[in-house]
């Protein structure tokens, strides 16, 4: 391919860029399209669209290839630790230790949630979804973290980062105790992020929860795999309400919303719902793989199955899977659950339906067996995703904070409604 594509239009010829990534993927540049033909190019859904070039984070989604920075996810998910993961993708480079025990500090210091922010858990409803609670929390926060609305220098974007990656950890469990009406329990300074996670989920007043090194293990790798995945729905919302000019907390209180949905982050419940709905049901796993396929109103899909992107495998459900079956192994739990995941995966990944449309597991099948292991309720798991993501809303945050030539990301339309009408007065209606 050269350095341009020619498009005809109307009998006239236009010629576009081509620009070529790192990797080598190709893409045509139509952003002067329409100032030069009237044309706009229309993609519902965005599948055929790249909305920025970015340097964060690399997916090839044929062969399975996901990378922070350049280090593919296996290796990270194996040696990283989430906060030196979070360093990676927002600051571009592995952390040095000077620079990890730096921001591990900051991380520390600003863990615990401003005592005139507690008052706010006690005002959602009981039944108030942790996910909205968060939202609605993180927007309190800019609040207290920041003197004005704007991150005016690198020093205050730093803080912030540290502020929000903590203290969300921190929102998260106070949400879930204040559900559970008990006592919100203060983080720790000498624990490190996943197990300072699990002390505030699982403390009582009466008994302090040790977490074992397996759960922060698990965890941590959780967190991990979840830290960033380009421009998925959740991270393009944030990219969307940054491009505004708009600030650091409420662009991620924006991608919270964006990720409860059950197509995205809400995914790694709704497998769950669904293993559980089958095994209530009695219904076999032949039966119900035939009701997804029969697609009649109703018809379930096969949550945690298909992705956007990976047309191939998922690497991040491998790991998960493996991951799934050590943890249950070591803490000696068996779950009934994790059969039957295995068992409906078998069956789809034999069924042409799932095969032929490169239908696999995402990273949400397993997640959920990982976090009922762990001890976390389910209307808290779109929330473990949350914390993990977090990292890669920061970094693309920054990365257009950083872009002076940055725009407001502003996409067309074509108009299908109806034509030029009258007001009519309404008793003529
Ligand atoms: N179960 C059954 N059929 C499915 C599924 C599924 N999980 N996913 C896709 N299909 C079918 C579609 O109905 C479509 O069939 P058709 O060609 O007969 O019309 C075909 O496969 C192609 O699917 P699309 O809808 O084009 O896939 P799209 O890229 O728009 O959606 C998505 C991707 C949202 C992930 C989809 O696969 C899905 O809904 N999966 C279940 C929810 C889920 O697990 N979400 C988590 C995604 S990963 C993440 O966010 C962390």
């Amino acid at each position: 391919m050269g350095d341009t594509a020619k498009l005809e239009l109307d009998g006239t010829a236009y010629e576009l860029p081509v620009v070529v990534g790192t990797e080598g993927e190709h893409a045509v540049d139509i952003s002067k399209l329409r100032a030069q033909s009237g044309y706009i190019t229309l993609d519902d859904g965005y599948g055929n669209t790249g909305s920025c070039e970015s340097a964060i984070t690399f997916i090839d989604g044929d062969a399975g290839i996901l990378r922070y920075r350049g280090y593919p996810i296996e290796q990270l998910a194996e040696k990283s630790t989430f906060v030196e993961a979070a360093q990676l993708l927002i600051w571009g480079e592995l952390p040095t230790p000077a620079q990890r025990d730096h921001f591990s500090a900051l991380l520390a210091e600003n863990s615990a949630i401003p005592s005139d922010m507690l008052r706010h858990f006690g005002a959602f409803p009981a039944h108030a979804h942790p996910m909205a609670i968060m939202s609605g929390m993180i927007n309190a926060l800019q609040g207290h973290d920041l003197p004005g609305i704007h991150i005016e220098s690198d020093g205050e974007f730093e803080l912030a980062a540290a502020s929000l990656l903590s203290k969300v950890r921190t929102i998260a469990a106070a949400a879930y105790k204040a559900h559970k009406s008990e006592p919100i329990v203060w983080p720790r300074y000498d624990l490190g992020f996943a197990e300072n996670f699990l002390h505030m989920m699982f403390t009582q007043p009466y008994r302090e929860h040790v977490p074992s090194a397996e759960a922060a293990r698990a965890l941590n790798m959780m967190l991990v795999l979840h830290a960033d995945h380009e421009q998925n729905c959740s991270t393009s919302t944030v990219r969307m309400v940054a491009s505004s000019q708009a600030n650091l907390y409420a662009s991620a209180a924006a991608g919270v919303c964006a990720l409860w949905g059950p197509l995205h982050g809400g995914a790694n419940a709704a497998v769950i719902e669904m293993l559980e709905e089958i095994r209530a049901s009695g219904a076999s796993v032949t039966e119900y793989v035939a009701r997804v396929k029969s697609k009649e109103a109703g018809a379930p899909k096969l949550m945690g199955f298909g992705h956007r992107v990976y047309r191939n495998f998922d690497p991040r459900a491998k790991i998960i899977k493996k991951a799934a079956d050590d943890l249950l192994d070591r803490m000696h739990v068996t779950d009934p659950l994790l059969d039957l995941a295995r068992e409906l995966e078998a069956a789809a990944l034999a069924d042409d339906y799932f095969v032929s449309r490169k239908l696999y597991p995402n990273v949400d099948f397993y997640s959920g067996i990982i976090l009922r292991a762990l001890g976390i309720p389910l209307d808290m798991f779109t929330v473990m995703f949350a914390i993990g993501r977090l990292p890669g809303w920061i970094a693309n945050w920054k990365e257009m904070y950083d872009n002076p030539a940055q725009r407001i990301y502003r996409p067309r339309q074509i108009y299908v409604g109806s034509g030029q009408r009258d007001w009519v007065p309404s008793e003529e209606r």
